[in-house]
């Protein structure tokens, strides 16, 4: 190699570029830059770059401050000149990993992001990937991207996988004190990427190989999803007995061990636990090997919302209406409170399908004044006023995300009925008779 980028990361010279500067690129930058590494995130949309310098944040839990502060220490700026990656001596890539239609896995920004690297890859470069994705992408995918600009693993360049643990809105935990997996391709690309994220984060959870770190964190993700599905299933069967699932699960949870609290909602959202487990079950196939835990608990969290739908026509069924021509409104478009990313959100399906059969639907939600175009859904609304007032004009309202900030009991008191997926008017005293819970 012909700058030891060991030592450079040792002594702190070492240039960190982070690529896809989103939920996961955004906050580690910061992590970086706190421990005194120069970084540069490089992305290719150019609103994201231009509003970082100017000092403004485009996720609603990352303060605009935060990036101000960024700026102000002077060892961060934000680029979509790929040519710069040259300057950096550790490259990570925190693209997007989604499903395509067909929910096999899209590796397009992956690949993207491998070959724009491997044009301006110089010798003495650390590559890591952090996007989740399935075992074997870092050497079957990325590597053979990288090796096309001429240059050698182990040999010229590092290559490493270590696993973005992210959940964003959590306050007890931050990427600086969530332990990191690290695997690397050989042993001197795990030393390597180790000693890089050492000044990053409190602990480095070395592992023996990039597939390990990447089967760590998809294992992670399926143990969500299954226990979401096991509880969202354990709701159905309770419900048809008259039984409390939130109830039974306060109860349960007082067990000192061996049993650990997952709630039910109306489906599953966000980026990571919809998706991630497809990676894995995908990738299985290859093998001659069926995932059925990960295909069932699937099959079971999609079905959530239609459930929850069913719920919707009981509770106008009672009053002598249909879904057709009712007035609906659905409170929380995120795909969980106090967040603003509405990616995968079980609430898009809810609004879709109670259209679909006829209901006029508006949504409220603090955190998303206006729905974007996403790449499956395209909703066009925007978000109504919470007041009394506006409460009254709907025949039902349906807690779809449980935010902190709504006052359930203003919203059970004006609202005609509730038709709540959350457990979030659990505290409500008032108008209980409204509420069905779902
Ligand atoms: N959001 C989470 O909570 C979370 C948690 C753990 C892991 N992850 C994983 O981390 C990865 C990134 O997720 P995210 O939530 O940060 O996504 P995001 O959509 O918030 O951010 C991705 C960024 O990458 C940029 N981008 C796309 N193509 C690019 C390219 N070729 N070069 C440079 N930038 C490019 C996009 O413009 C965007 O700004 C995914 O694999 C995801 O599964 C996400």
């Amino acid at each position: 190699m012909s700058k030891d980028v060991l030592a450079s990361i040792k002594n702190k010279t070492a240039v960190v570029g982070v690529l896809g500067l989103g939920y996961v690129g955004l906050p580690l930058v910061r992590a970086f830059t706190q421990g005194g590494l120069r970084s540069i995130g490089f992305d290719v949309d150019p609103v994201k770059v231009h509003k970082l310098h100017a000092g403004k944040s485009y996720i609603k839990h990352i303060p605009s401050s935060y990036i101000q502060d960024l700026l102000k220490q002077g060892l961060f700026e934000a680029t979509t000149d790929f040519s710069r990656l040259v300057e950096c001596d550790a490259l990570i890539i925190c693209v997007p990993t989604p499903l395509t239609k067909n929910r096999d896995p899209d590796m397009t920004y992956v690949v993207a992001t491998a070959e724009a690297i491997a044009k301006h890859l110089r010798p003495g470069q650390l590559v890591v990937l952090e996007s989740t994705t399935y075992p074997g992408t870092t050497r079957e995918v990325v590597l053979p991207a990288l090796e096309k600009s001429g240059l050698k693993v182990g040999k010229e360049f590092l290559l490493a996988y270590s696993p973005e643990r992210e959940d964003p809105g959590r306050v007890d935990f931050d990427t600086h004190t969530i332990p990191k997996v690290v695997g690397g391709y050989d042993p001197r690309s795990l030393e390597a990427a180790a000693a890089l994220y050492n000044h990053a984060v409190t602990t480095v959870v070395p592992v023996s190989s990039c597939e390990v770190a990447e089967a760590a964190k998809i294992l992670e993700n399926c143990y969500r999803c299954i226990n979401i599905a096991m509880i969202n299933e354990m709701k159905i069967i309770l419900d048809r007995m008259g039984i409390d699932v939130w109830e039974v699960i306060a109860a349960a949870k007082t067990k000192p061990f061996g049993f650990h609290a997952f709630y039910p909602g109306p489906g599953l959202g966000g980026h990571c636990i919809p998706i991630d487990p497809f990676y894995l079950s995908w990738k299985a196939k290859r093998y001659d090997v069926t995932a059925r835990f990960i295909e069932l608990a699937g099959e079971l969290n999609v079905a959530m919302p239609y459930y929850v739908i069913g719920k919707v026509a009981d509770v106008l069924n009672l009053k002598g209406k249909a879904i057709r021509g009712s007035r609906i409104l659905v409170l929380g478009l995120a795909y969980k409170k106090d967040v603003d990313d509405l990616r995968e959100s079980p609430s898009i399906i809810l609004i879709e399908q109670l259209k679909h059969r006829g209901a006029k639907v508006d949504y409220n939600d603090p955190f998303i004044p206006t729905t974007h175009k996403q790449r499956e859904h395209d909703l066009g609304m925007k978000s109504v006023p919470l007041t009394p007032a506006n409460l009254k004009k709907y025949d039902l309202v349906l807690i779809s995300t449980d935010h902190t900030q709504y006052d359930y009991d203003m919203i059970v008191q004006h609202a005609k009925a509730v038709v709540d997926s959350r457990n979030a008017t659990a505290n409500v005293k008032r108008g209980r008779s409204k509420i069905t819970k779902a």
